[in-house]
């Protein structure tokens, strides 16, 4: 009963948002295009617009039969954009963050556009709302708001003017397409420059071709130039802001992140560099899965960079830091022992909020070991005859609930357990790795990733490539070290045991 009043709750807050996306689409529209059509503005906006623009003349407001039309265009553009959304975007109508951010972009932007509007209509920078919306939630979403947006900024200017709709839809469009492939901050300026460039020359062709305007042709199209540039300008200058208001974790961000410079990266290679070193092929094997299951690759890397730093805070009770003879386990219960094991999920997402870490990463960092067992301890407590629950040697899970936390997940497992393999062949490699994803689906670790068995299974032939490569070739060298090989085995054991339990 709780959960249906629950799943209620939610759909209603849904709904909640929907409604103020097509609010602040229709409303805004309709009343700029309103304050467009009368050259006197009403009493309640009077002292906000006087301070834009002191000319502005005291008025009551009325609606004659023109702006009537325009708000049923609007009316009829919204629902149609509704239908679109709903059938063909649902991923986005269903995500309050998203609808809410949209719905805030699309405000300022008109309300931008029609407060910029005393500079050349041309240099007015329409295209901040598309360029923030494909950077921050999706391209596609991005590309049809640009098309009703046009149709909107053409009423709020007033203008009748074929080049100047084509340019707003032909420079918005593009606008769409090159922001979506922004990851950092030099490639904002690179795309900005070109989608710039590319909106002038078209504004001038297009202005020549229809022989709009003969006369300011140079002066349309460098307009168009300022004007594009501006939007990028705009939209890098508040993108900030958007990311810290709605918590968004931009491509740009990310790529931040990934420095080795990071601070915490520094703090892991120092004080944990066993960790960091295992981050790093868990980094490379959940990007190359990752992306080829079509998730998100950039935020897998990162998330594995940064999914074990919480064994910073007790880092030689973890094997792979362990560089004194002495292992610290001996010398506690194997309940305390699976303790300070399990709390380096929760310890990471401490330490991640400390260092500001998005929200994404830091729920990567929380469901990498889901609900999994610290199966060595349990083992151990209970051949020492300890009456020990279960649950106490369970991680707290919640289970991985994305793709890419998923795959994080299993190039952990993955990289640990074929680490652990004394002479490794690719065909042991290979039972590893099936094993170990095997194991993991039949305890239900995958149930909430969206992971389909083929995508398992791409991932899997993924895995399999870079580990042989990396693994099979590193024992090659070890067959002729014989002296050696013994103590390298019983390390390499000790540490399968350890990593099957920690990793
Ligand atoms: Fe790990
Ligand atoms: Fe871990």
């Amino acid at each position: 009963m709780l959960k249906i009043f629950e799943r209620w709750h939610e759909r209603k807050r849904i709904y909640y948002y929907r409604f103020i996306l097509f609010f602040s689409f229709f409303g805004t529209s309709s009343l700029l295009i309103a304050l467009s059509k009368r050259k006197e503005t009403p009493i309640i906006w009077n002292k906000i617009f006087r301070f834009f623009n002191p000319e502005i003349k005291y008025s009551k407001f009325r609606i004659d039969g023109d702006l009537s039309a325009a708000i049923l265009l609007i009316l009829i553009l919204s629902l149609i954009m509704g239908v679109y959304l709903y059938l063909f975007e649902r991923k986005f109508i269903d995500n309050c963050r998203d609808m809410a951010a949209t719905s805030a972009i699309i405000a300022l932007n008109l309300l931008l556009i029609k407060f910029l509007l005393p500079i050349p209509t041309y240099a007015v920078p329409a295209f901040v709302g598309v360029i923030l919306i494909s950077l921050l939630i999706d391209v596609r979403v991005s590309i049809i708001f640009n098309v009703i947006l046009s149709i909107v900024t053409l009423l709020i200017v007033g203008m009748n003017n074929l080049s100047f709709a084509l340019h707003l839809f032909v420079t918005g469009s593009l606008c769409a397409i090159v922001s979506h492939s922004i990851n950092n901050r030099l490639q904002f300026i690179s795309h900005g420059f070109l989608a710039s460039l590319i909106s002038s020359l078209f504004v001038l062709s297009t202005e020549l071709v229809f022989k709009m305007n003969e006369a300011e042709v140079l002066t349309t199209s460098a307009n168009s130039f300022i004007g594009t540039a501006l939007s990028f300008i705009i939209a890098y200058g508040t993108l900030p802001v958007w990311e810290y208001l709605f918590d968004f974790t931009t491509p740009i961000r990310l790529m931040e992140l990934s420095n080795p410079n990071h601070p915490l990266l520094k703090r892991l290679l120092l004080e944990a560099p066993g960790t960091y070193h295992h981050s790093l092929i868990v980094g490379n094997l959940a990007e190359i899965a990752c992306e080829a299951v079509g998730g998100n690759y950039l935020l897998a890397r990162i998330g594995a960079y940064y999914h074990d730093i919480g064994k910073l805070k007790r880092p030689f009770y973890f094997k792979e830091n362990q560089i004194i003879e002495e292992d610290p386990h001996n010398r506690i219960t194997p309940t305390l022992s699976a303790l300070i094991i399990i709390s380096h999920t929760k310890d990471g997402v401490e330490i991640g909020k400390e260092y500001r870490l998005p929200r994404q990463v830091l729920d990567i960092i929380k469901q990498h070991h889901g609900t999994t067992k610290v199966a060595f301890f349990y083992g151990k407590a209970l051949s020492q005859n300890q009456q020990v629950s279960e649950e106490k040697f369970r991680y707290d899970g919640p289970i991985p609930q994305s793709k890419e936390a998923a795959i994080v997940m299993l190039a952990d497992s993955v990289e640990a357990a074929v680490r652990a393999l004394s002479s490794p062949t690719p065909q042991m490699i290979e039972a590893t790795i099936r094993n170990v994803i095997q194991e993991k689906l039949l305890d239900g670790q995958l149930n909430n990733s969206d992971l389909t068995f083929k995508e398992l299974e791409i991932i899997l032939e993924n895995f399999i490539k870079v580990l042989t490569g990396v693994f099979h070739k590193r024992v090659s060298y070890n067959i002729f070290e014989d002296s050696s090989n013994k103590s390298d085995e019983v390390m390499v054991r000790s540490e399968n045991i350890h990593s099957k339990s920690a990793r």
